[in-house]
């Protein structure tokens, strides 16, 4: 099993490159199972989820290319498709879900084994069926109860559908299904997150008709047919910008970040001025400084897009044990995302926790420990909190890492981070 050795650094100073958004990537590469033409996707970072997203293409009968230069993946989903996603391959990711919508369109059926529940909370899908039931779709409650989603249509109709939370997953599986439907689908409640608008862009280059992305309801008239793309680059990952920003002020360092949003960092930005970052946009990207001011601390809540994204909760709680006071977290996305505060508390933060409530006492001086990578994002969080611990600090399970940040080590060891990678 490989680990991340990190030792007490000096502050990050250079310049990073954010690379291609995981979360907006899987979805598009699940919708080129909607056409038999190849799709063309630029900007793809080398991650293992999409590693796991190829090779679910291909073993449902896509063709699934990589060019030479590694970003650029072709998809081509012509010929024979099968309707079944093999379990080795969703158990490694829960994203497989995403196939769901547009393989029921593909083939009439779906049929998808879903993992148990993951460290971050259940994760259910009732809503991704309660929104394809409302287009035509039928499901097997039977093999349901089994855990086995079976779904079923031989032609779906638009409709209105009302999603009792904005969930993201939920918001891509339907309005794939919907671009294909017959007559006009209405979405309230939809999640606005960024990458719900890329996949939008990617359908409506297709040939859907996708209104509204980025919006609380999105509306979506059905089209007969969807072609190929000839080229689609991928959005920055706001959620990897996130974290380095977060590395810049911990490490009271200078960063100046390419390739980044700053509209999609909204959240994060004001909350990182308020710990008393100083954040500009320059022609060439985005600067952050934590080495002229102290950290103060501050009270953040997760919600949906456009509020404070759950996935920069445990890089954030990493900045928050060493500001000047005490904060507070509070996770409403995830009912069970505070797996990393037993990591942070190994190091000496001295967190507690009540429900989805964190209270965390800042001013410390942590001491290195061997934690562990509890989930994706406290993965990178730890190693985060590393940086600025005295000693040694040990990060295991660091797999989970490398299903969502491309090239961590060397783009930390680029802005002089002391990080190894060990492979045991
Ligand atoms: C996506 C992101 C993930 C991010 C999350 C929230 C991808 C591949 N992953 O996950 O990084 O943390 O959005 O921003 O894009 N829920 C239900 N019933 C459902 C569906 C969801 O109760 O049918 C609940 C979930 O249990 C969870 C919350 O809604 O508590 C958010 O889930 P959702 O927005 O669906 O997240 P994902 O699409 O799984």
């Amino acid at each position: 099993m490989a680990k991340f050795l990190v030792q007490k650094s000096a502050p990050l100073r250079g310049e990073v490159t954010i690379s291609g958004s995981k979360n907006a990537v899987l979805p598009i590469m699940a919708a080129t199972l909607l056409t038999d033409e190849p799709c063309v996707i630029k900007d793809v970072p080398a991650l293992r989820d999409v590693e796991v997203m190829c090779s679910l293409l291909e073993s449902l009968g896509a063709s699934a290319e990589r060019d030479t230069d590694n970003s650029t993946v072709c998809i081509t989903a012509s010929g024979d498709i099968s309707h079944e996603a093999p379990f080795d391959l969703v158990k490694m990711m829960r994203a497989s879900i995403l196939v769901l919508g547009a393989l029921i369109l593909r083939t009439g059926r779906a049929v998808i084994p879903l993992p148990g529940g993951c460290a971050i909370g259940k994760r259910p899908v009732e809503l991704h069926l309660k929104g394809l039931k409302a287009l035509g779709v039928v499901i097997n409650e039977e093999q349901l109860a089994r855990g086995v989603v079976d779904a079923s249509a031989d032609r779906l109709t638009g409709n209105t559908i009302y999603l009792d939370f904005p969930s993201v997953g939920a918001t891509e599986v339907i309005i794939m299904a919907a671009s294909l439907a017959e007559g006009t689908t209405i979405l309230e409640n939809a999640a606005q997150e960024p990458e719900i608008v890329d996949l939008a862009n990617f359908l409506n280059k297709m040939g859907a008709r996708i209104k509204g992305a980025g919006t609380d309801t999105i509306k979506i008239e059905g089209v007969e047919k969807l072609r190929g793309v000839a080229s689609h680059h991928v959005i920055p990952d706001r959620i990897e910008a996130g974290t380095f920003m977060v590395g810049a002020v911990m490490t009271r360092g200078c960063v100046l970040i390419k390739n980044v949003l700053p509209d999609h960092l909204k959240a994060v930005i004001a909350k990182l001025r308020e710990c008393g970052a100083e954040i500009t946009m320059t022609d060439e990207g985005m600067i952050v400084r934590g080495d002229r001011n102290p950290i103060n601390s501050t009270d953040i809540k997760t919600l949906p897009y456009p509020g404070f994204p759950t996935d920069m909760q445990s890089p954030f709680m990493a900045l928050l044990t060493i500001a000047s006071g005490p904060s507070v977290v509070i996770e409403t996305v995830f009912e069970n995302r505070f797996m990393h505060v037993g990591e942070f508390n190994r190091m000496g933060a001295n967190i507690k926790t009540d429900g989805n409530c964190a209270i965390i006492p800042g001013g410390k001086v942590l001491q290195g420990a061997q934690v562990v990578a509890t989930d994706l994002r406290a993965g990178a969080a730890v190693v985060l909190t590393g940086l600025v611990a005295e000693g040694t600090t040990e990060v295991s399970q660091i797999y989970h890492v490398d299903r969502g940040y491309e090239n961590f080590v060397s783009k930390l060891r680029d802005l002089g981070a002391n990080i190894m990678r060990v492979e045991e």
